[in-house]
């Protein structure tokens, strides 16, 4: 009985991890306009996207270091 921790351990973290991967939200694509072609470092989304800005991020919105490694552009 005893052998079987581990395993059951193993599946219960493989389980949340199927979970949080199906209900997560997906990250909305890039948008392919001129604007967002132009923007092509990390550096450049903050003046747009931040608080006060054209299109602020939502106050529940994911870490914000490095948009591109979660943002794909749409092309
Ligand atoms: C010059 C201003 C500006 C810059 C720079 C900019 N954005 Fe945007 N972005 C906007 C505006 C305004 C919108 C909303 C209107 C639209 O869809 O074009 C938007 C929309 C978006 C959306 C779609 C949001 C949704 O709800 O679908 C994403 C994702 C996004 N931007 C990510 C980025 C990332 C990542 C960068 C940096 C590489 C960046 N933006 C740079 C102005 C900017
Ligand atoms: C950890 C992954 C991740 C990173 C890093 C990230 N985003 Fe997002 N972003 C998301 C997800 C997921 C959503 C959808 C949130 C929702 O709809 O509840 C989102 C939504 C957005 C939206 C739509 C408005 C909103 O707040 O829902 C914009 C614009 C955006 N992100 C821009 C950026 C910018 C600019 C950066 C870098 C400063 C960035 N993101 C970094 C995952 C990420």
């Amino acid at each position: 009985m005893k052998r079987s921790l581990p395993f059951i351990a193993g599946a219960a973290v493989l389980l949340l991890l199927v979970i949080l991967s199906t209900t997560g939200k997906k990250p909305p694509l890039i948008p392919a306009d001129k604007t967002h072609r132009a923007a092509i470092s990390d550096e450049s989304c903050g003046p747009c996207h931040g608080p006060g800005m054209p299109s602020p991020l939502k106050a529940i919105h994911p870490p914000k270091e490095q948009c591109v490694h979660c943002h794909q552009r749409s092309r």
